[in-house]
């Protein structure tokens, strides 16, 4: 009986090992298909997570780039209206100022100058073309015309003097393109030949006004015509003797003169004035040279 009643127990201890082998077995079988379906989900996470870094990556470049587009473009516009010291723009951040309003819109005093230097006494004519790499920032007037915005300050300066002596000035011509000054020469021949010149012989006198493309100062963007303004009461004349006397001061000159024709390859045109700085403008004020004499001394 006891040993029935061990033996009975044995059995059960036995029985109650194997189960719990059993279980333990299925335990494990079950972890390791567990593990092995973490392991899955692991990677599949893992993958998950490498994608949305890259794109995280991916965003932050681009907001750096955008941040750097937007920084650029406002440090242009608050420097370049500080710079050009005016409070209208067209719609390429450009200075946009009425020379032929009355008022005078530009306040002295300001440093709104950009020092003078290599590219004032550039030299264009029929033997030394525009570079081809020349590159150009234009302020527009208020009339639509476009000039170098280097020029401009000392431009407003000039215009403004000579509105204060009653005199209204009005800039016909400024910067052109190479298509545009081609065209201006097409017209001219046009012209010519509508007075009853042969081809040959308007496109001769043609030349002796208008530059071919690719040879004017007006491509440069620091030449213009500047002439009377018709709202006013003011002559060419007067307008062309004020800047015979006075355009130096500003660093402009008159560059096809009389009598300079053979240097110059151009007629007398008392309209068309060039920026070369106020230094240089004063010497050849002052001894009469052209540009080219200028640039051989
Ligand atoms: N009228 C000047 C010469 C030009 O066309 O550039
Ligand atoms: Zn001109």
């Amino acid at each position: 009986m006891q040993m029935g009643q061990v033996i009975g127990f044995n059995d059960y201890a036995n029985y109650r090992l194997n189960t719990q082998m059993i279980n333990s077995e299925v335990h494990e079988n079950n972890c390791a298909r567990k593990r092995k379906r973490l392991t899955k989900e692991q990677k599949r996470i893992r993958r998950i997570n490498r994608i949305k870094n890259r794109i995280m990556r991916a965003l932050i470049v681009v907001m750096f780039f955008l941040i750097m587009c937007v920084s650029t473009i406002m440090v242009k516009y608050i420097v370049g209206n500080s710079l050009l010291n005016d409070n209208e723009t067209d719609g390429y951040g450009n200075t946009v100022h009425a020379y032929e309003k009355s008022d005078n819109t530009t306040k002295s005093g300001e440093n709104t100058e950009v020092a003078d230097g290599p590219w004032a006494l550039v030299l264009v004519n029929k033997s030394n073309p525009i570079p081809s790499d020349y590159e150009v920032e234009l302020t527009t007037l208020f009339n639509g015309v476009q000039v170098d915005s280097r020029i401009y300050p000392e431009l407003q300066k000039m215009f403004d003097d000579m509105r204060n002596e009653g005199i209204y000035p009005v800039v016909g011509e400024g910067y052109r393109t190479s298509e545009m000054q081609k065209q201006m020469m097409q017209e001219k021949i046009d012209a010519y030949m509508a007075e009853g010149y042969s081809k040959t012989v308007a496109k001769h006198q043609a030349k002796k006004y208008v530059a071919k493309a690719g040879t004017s100062e007006h491509e440069l963007g620091i030449a213009l015509d500047i002439n009377a303004s018709t709202d006013s009461s003011t002559t060419n004349d007067e307008v062309y003797q004020w800047l015979y006397d006075n355009a130096y001061k500003y660093g402009f000159i008159l560059r096809y003169p009389e009598g300079k024709e053979e240097i110059t390859g151009i007629d007398y045109e008392p309209w068309h004035y060039r920026y070369v700085g106020k230094q240089a403008a004063q010497e050849m004020y002052e001894s009469g040279m052209t540009l080219e004499e200028y640039l051989q001394k």
